[in-house]
């Protein structure tokens, strides 16, 4: 069995001023006074800080990542942000299909797949967001949902190029909610087996699957103990640098 290395990534989605660099600077102290962490560690800021986060976070390893990529490199696109630009200001990460973003700006997975493609295009790792609304797990479509979204959201240069998945349920976002155990255990292991399915056993088994949801202090260290759990995306428990070091020492 392959071993992955595990990451936690902080999306720390529209929060965030150029004071918030003060977690920034106590997370680096924290990582770099305690026990050497176990995870990759990504912070992905909102694009006006991706820049400072990459160069603040140099020293104590913590990389810079987007939370979201428009699929051109550039060109007439009012207010949106091209992964050559995250990869210019010192991303090495892109989050894309985050359920905000395909809710609040209807993305489909096709859009997320193109761009998880630009993504990948300008050397970035995309971070691709699946997950089911509360309504589908309750249908028992659960399963089946996330399956589409991987088969359509996941681009074929995914085989060649370092891509992650998060499986995130939507009803657990932000909501201090987690779905059981086992119901992670068997989605990730749903998710782990199309991967080998469609990439075949090498490179599916290395593709690290992030859980993503109200993943806290108090939860993280048994859900990050699950089979095919690979880290985590972060949300409200990452602002805070202590809650996100908790998190990332669970691993
Ligand atoms: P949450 O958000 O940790 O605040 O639930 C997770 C996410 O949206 O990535």
């Amino acid at each position: 069995m392959t071993t992955i290395s595990p990451l936690i990534a902080g999306n720390w989605k529209m929060n965030g001023l150029s004071q918030s660099l003060d977690e920034l600077t106590e997370l680096a102290q924290l990582l770099t006074t305690g026990e050497a962490p176990r995870a990759v560690v990504v912070v992905c800021p909102p694009a006006t800080l991706v820049a400072a986060v990459a160069t603040q976070g140099a020293s104590s390893g913590i990389l810079a990542g987007g939370q979201d990529c428009h699929v051109n490199a550039s060109g007439a696109h009012t207010g949106d942000i091209s992964a050559y630009m995250l990869a210019d200001a010192g991303a090495q990460f892109a989050i894309v299909g985050h359920s905000e973003r395909r809710a609040d700006h209807g993305e489909t997975d096709d859009q997320v797949r193109a761009k998880a493609e630009a993504a990948i295009g300008a050397g970035l790792k995309p971070i691709i967001c699946v997950g089911e609304t509360e309504a589908q797990r309750d249908a028992g479509q659960a399963e089946s949902i996330v399956a589409a979204q991987l088969v359509s959201s996941i681009p074929d240069a995914a085989g060649l190029h370092e891509v992650i998945v998060a499986y995130e349920p939507v009803w657990a976002i932000g909501t201090g909610r987690t779905p059981s155990n086992d119901d992670i255990a068997q989605m990730h292991a749903s998710i782990r087996a199309r991967l080998v399915d469609r990439f075949g056993a090498d490179k599916g088994n290395t593709i690290r699957i992030l859980y993503g949801g109200s993943l806290k202090p108090v939860n993280a260290r048994e859900i990050l103990a699950i089979d095919n759990v690979n880290g985590g995306l972060v949300g409200g428990a990452s602002l805070l640098a202590k809650d996100f070091y908790t998190i990332i020492s669970a691993v």
